[in-house]
């Protein structure tokens, strides 16, 4: 098809530009009906030919929660010609998962019809930055808490335990060593905190990791652990290497796997996937565990959040903590009673 326009004395197809628009672009009738689609909008939803969209009602491609907000806004446009400013809506893609996009609605006239036109704008990955950088605020701001408290916490205790081996030197008592070993274990739980929710005043120095090859050394620490649970390794794209710290990766990597182990009672399976992709490297963790109850996925990472009773809560914030001081970010899926996937994606520099 072919619209031409005389712009400037020179003939434009509008009729192209867009529909090889970057925005997605849509023409609506009142009741909701599509009559007319553009390439970015088919794309952005994930269907293959625009014949799958039109005719169809937009509401089946809209969140239901903004679906009295869209038929309002289509009303106001279409019987008062008002334009409805840039709102956030989510949308349904072909697969049924939600797509963050910002939506503008004006009239449109069409032989004396006026009808809605949608100009749309995939916001996805704004909206990954923008829970990246909360998130990263949250443990921040609860990492330093910590570490202020654990600072204020650590030298008194250094002071008993001090005074604690002075005394013991001509005294004995049997509870001296249980009060012993409990010190040392609130010191040690106070190092790893101050340790975890601080990286960066680790100074280790950013080197090469190759992923493939840490994963691979970090998995004889577990020999003498795994004759219950299987693991399967698979790992692509050895070559690719990632720019960091790698104490502080190879102790996050153990971590995981540990969490993974735990989560498994009994008989189970653990699979370690390596991948290159769209300039990150993945790094995915899945066990057939006990899995996490969903209003539990977004505490993890929190400091001391556990359900283990003798777990400290800190070893996922050392994983996030590392995974964001390097860029990253983590995803985790979890079914209760079949298992946790933990997919990390690092950027390649
Ligand atoms: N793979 C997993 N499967 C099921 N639950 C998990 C998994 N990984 C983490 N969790 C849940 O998240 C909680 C926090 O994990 P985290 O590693 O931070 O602490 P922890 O394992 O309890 O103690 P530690 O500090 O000794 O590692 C766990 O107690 C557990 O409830
Ligand atoms: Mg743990």
């Amino acid at each position: 098809m072919c619209l031409l326009a005389e712009v400037g004395g020179k003939n434009i197809d509008f009729y192209q530009l867009i529909d090889y628009s970057f925005n997605s672009i849509l023409i609506v009738e009142q009741e909701g009906e599509i009559i007319y689609c553009n390439k970015a909008f088919v794309e952005l939803l994930d269907f293959f030919t625009s014949n799958e969209v039109i005719q169809k009602n937009l509401l089946s491609f809209v969140s239901p929660e903004f679906h009295v907000f869209c038929k309002q806004q289509l009303k106001n446009v279409i019987e008062k010609k008002e334009i409805a400013g840039r709102g956030e809506k989510k949308m349904i893609r072909r697969d049924g998962t939600l797509i963050d996009v910002e939506l503008m609605v004006v009239p449109f006239n069409m032989k004396g019809k006026v009808l809605a036109q949608l100009i749309i704008q995939d916001i996805s990955s704004r909206k990954i930055a923008e829970k990246r950088l909360k998130d990263q605020e949250k443990l921040a701001s609860i990492g330093q808490i910590a570490a202020g408290i654990a600072h204020e916490v650590k030298n008194p205790l250094t002071a008993v335990k001090g005074f604690l081996q002075l005394y013991q030197e001509d005294h004995s008592h049997p509870y001296l060593m249980t009060i012993n070993e409990e010190l040392d274990r609130a010191l040690d739980t106070i190092k790893n905190l101050l340790q975890v929710s601080k990286p960066d005043l680790q100074d280790e120095p950013f080197v090469q990791i190759n992923v493939c090859k840490e994963i691979k050394s970090m998995l004889f620490l577990f020999q003498d652990r795994l004759y219950s649970v299987e693991v399967e390794i698979d790992l692509k794209d050895s070559e690719k290497t990632i720019k960091g710290k790698k104490n502080l990766f190879i102790k996050a990597f153990y971590n995981l796997m540990t969490n993974a182990l735990e989560a498994i009672e009994g008989e189970g399976n653990i699979k370690i996937e390596h991948y290159y992709k769209d300039g990150c490297n993945h790094i995915i963790i899945s066990d057939t565990g006990i899995g996490i109850p969903e209003e539990k996925i977004h505490i993890l990472g929190t400091p001391f959040f556990t359900s283990k009773s003798e777990g400290t809560g800190l070893g996922l914030t050392q994983v996030f903590t590392t995974v964001q001081e390097h860029g990253g970010n983590i995803a985790v899926q979890s079914v209760l009673g079949k298992g946790t996937t933990f997919h990390i994606q690092i950027p390649v520099t």
